[in-house]
């Protein structure tokens, strides 16, 4: 074949790849209103991260709150903080491209140490992972000995080396049950922390930290729908009291996630939580009638397929999660505690 022939027929074949990529993220993205030019312009650069991460032997581990062309562009495992914290011990591949905060992917270093665990963005924090320090728990410590610690997964790594066990929304009820004293400190999530105490009937001490976010879900903003017997509402418990008390349900992500395997179709179905997690759940869910929240975490949203592209093709210091082994070591007794859970 003359070189011109050959050159031809490589870019007709690139260009069909092009159709059939943009192809596939419409069928998705459509569902969330998405135009086929969009999609067209993202199949370049979501191509080019898939054939990358194969070549490099890297997995792409996304949280439920990143953006919709992430999580059904370029992820491999998309989950909650609990599922996503076991899913990454199982991976295989050497090298794990966590999309999400920081504090997550420090969870993903706790527990595999032995993996390069890679950040699109780096210094992607959380209102509740900076609310707190490790020194903060030692005074706390000395304040009430004897106390059991559990500290929320959105901690840095220093926090649940000081604690007890570690939690997320989704397991923190049957974890603060399990504990044989009455009275807990819960840090650094305030609402969670007095949510669990009305749910599980302990004496919870808290701190004064807030999930900006959930904190915003005003019983004002959504009076209509709480009030409204047609409509199923399942706050997140980093919500406050008043909506968590004046919701159908409660939990985590993971829990609205598989409550929604057997929700009925007939009536609207409200998640009080980030609004990044009831796109994912629209265009896995299509027959059913899901109600937008509107709640963006500004965080969370940080991460785009460029830094993504970036991070894969040429990573820079600030893109690898390190961690001082002392506090890994610690850190990783509280998580560990809590994947029982
Ligand atoms: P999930 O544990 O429900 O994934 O929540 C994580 C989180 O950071 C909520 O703001």
């Amino acid at each position: 074949m003359l070189i011109a022939e050959k050159a031809t027929s490589q870019q007709q074949c690139f260009s069909e790849k092009l159709r059939q990529e943009s192809d596939r993220l419409y069928s998705k993205l459509s569902l969330l209103g998405w135009s086929k030019q969009v999609c067209e312009k993202l199949a370049p650069i979501t191509l080019k991260i898939n054939k990358l991460k194969k070549e490099k032997g890297v997995k792409i581990l996304a949280h439920s709150y990143q953006t919709a062309d992430i999580l059904f562009g370029v992820a491999d495992i998309v989950g909650d903080s609990l599922g996503l914290s076991k899913k990454a011990t199982e991976v295989e591949e050497n090298t794990i491209l966590f999309t999400g905060v920081d504090f997550m992917a420090e969870t993903v270093k706790i527990l595999s140490p032995q993996k390069t665990v890679l950040v699109p963005t780096r210094g992607v924090g959380c209102t509740l992972a900076d609310s707190i320090t490790g020194e903060n728990v030692k005074k706390l410590k000395l304040e009430y000995p004897g106390v059991p610690i559990v500290c929320y997964v959105n901690t840095t790594a220093d926090v649940k080396a000081e604690s007890d066990i570690c939690c997320t929304s989704t397991n923190a009820k049957k974890i603060i049950e399990s504990l044989e004293s009455d009275t807990i400190i819960y840090l650094p999530d305030k609402n969670m922390g007095e949510n669990l105490a009305r749910i599980t009937g302990k004496k919870v001490i808290t701190w004064e930290g807030y999930c900006r976010t959930h904190h915003a879900i005003s019983p004002r903003k959504f009076e209509q729908e709480l009030n409204d017997n047609e409509v199923i509402s399942f706050s997140h418990l980093e919500c406050r009291p008043e909506i968590v008390k004046s919701s159908t349900k409660t939990g985590g992500t993971g829990d609205m996630h598989r409550f929604l395997n057997e929700a009925p179709s007939s009536k609207k179905i409200l998640f009080l939580t980030e609004q990044g997690f009831i796109d994912r759940m629209k265009v896995e869910y299509p027959h059913l009638n899901l109600v937008d929240s509107n709640m963006i975490c500004p965080n969370m949203k940080e991460n785009d397929l460029v830094s993504i592209l970036q991070a894969l093709e040429n990573p820079k210091e600030e893109n690898y999660i390190t961690l001082d082994e002392n506090i890994r070591r610690r850190a990783h007794k509280a998580v560990i505690r809590m994947l029982k859970y």
